[in-house]
């Protein structure tokens, strides 16, 4: 019976990578039902199987009842781990960032970015400004990050304020970093793993104390100068890669347009959007506080503020 164990990791192998190519596959949401538990659905990000050790994958009825013989879930397991991301093409995989959310104005662009990611099933993070969502709108904009949260989108905080963090003090930037974390947790339940200083700068005396992974970015779309959303479309279009980060700002009408554009062409042409964790993941790079990160590649790791 050596048929049976091969097909059963190819069916893992092809469940798997259907699993994490989310965009413009409805199968995105397929996912062991013992890595997820119900409870926690709505207010979790599914994180797909991207986080799921394939020897933990469930099998379906159908199929365990056909695996009664524990050395078949062995080699599956084994031939797997020779193939950690799946059949996911790094060369694909891009994290598209929003900064300074939700949208204040009448504008709603937050939530028609979200209608998009929605609509082609895929993921992006947003780095919400706290006091944007607590205080600005707050109705409005309470519902805007848990609907960010519910759609499986990555959160992170873009401090409270939007304080330029090389004018404070280390007790000044830790208290920005923990109320800009606490305002999203008090939304959405979840914690805040990740962070991206206001102007992508911190400084050198007092960055230990923001104590969290430095998200930056090696994709400046110029979103909120140009207003132009084909421009921001076409800088995406020609200079995102595998394992690029990509900076926009929700809070624009042109920056929606822009999406409206760019993601139907990005699935199209096979690329994958997935959250800035989902995307170090894929990597194989564990995010840790103190470092900076402008992309997944293996440049993209610093250890000293990005100057730009
Ligand atoms: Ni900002």
């Amino acid at each position: 019976m050596k048929i049976l164990p091969k097909l059963l990791a190819m069916g893992l192998l092809i469940s798997f990578a259907a699993g994490i190519s989310g965009c413009g596959s409805k199968t995105a949401e397929t996912t062991s039902p013992a890595s997820v538990p119900a409870s926690t659905e709505a207010s979790e990000p599914p994180q797909l199987s991207i986080d799921i050790p394939l020897n933990d994958v469930t099998l379906p009825e159908s199929q365990a009842a056909g695996n009664s013989n524990s050395e078949s879930t062995a080699e599956t397991t084994a031939g797997a781990a020779q193939s950690p991301t799946g059949d996911v093409d790094l060369s694909k995989v891009i994290a598209l960032t929003f900064d300074d959310g939700p949208d204040t104005k009448d504008t709603s662009s937050t939530n028609r970015i979200l209608d998009v990611l929605e609509q082609y099933n895929c993921k992006a993070t947003f780095f919400v400004q706290g006091q944007a969502a607590q205080e600005w709108l707050p109705e409005r904009n309470k519902d805007t990050v848990k609907r960010e949260a519910d759609l499986g989108m990555e959160i992170g905080t873009h401090t409270y304020s939007h304080a330029d963090l090389r004018k404070l003090t280390a007790d000044g930037v830790a208290e920005e970093i923990q109320k800009g974390k606490q305002a999203i947790t008090d939304i959405t339940g979840n914690e805040v793993s990740i962070m991206r200083p206001p102007y992508g700068e911190t400084s050198s005396e007092t960055q230990d104390s923001i104590g969290m992974p430095m998200i930056l970015w090696d994709v400046d779309t110029l979103d909120w100068d140009t207003k132009d959303a084909q421009n921001t479309a076409q800088v995406i279009l020609e200079k995102a890669k595998g394992g690029s980060i990509v900076l926009m700002h929700d809070i624009y009408n042109t920056t929606a347009d822009a999406i409206e554009i760019v993601v139907p062409q990005l699935v199209e042409q096979g690329y994958t959007l997935v959250t800035v964790s989902e995307l170090f993941e894929l990597y194989g790079t564990e995010l840790k506080p103190g470092y900076y990160y402008t992309n997944a590649r293996e440049e993209g790791t610093l250890t000293s503020p990005f100057s730009h």
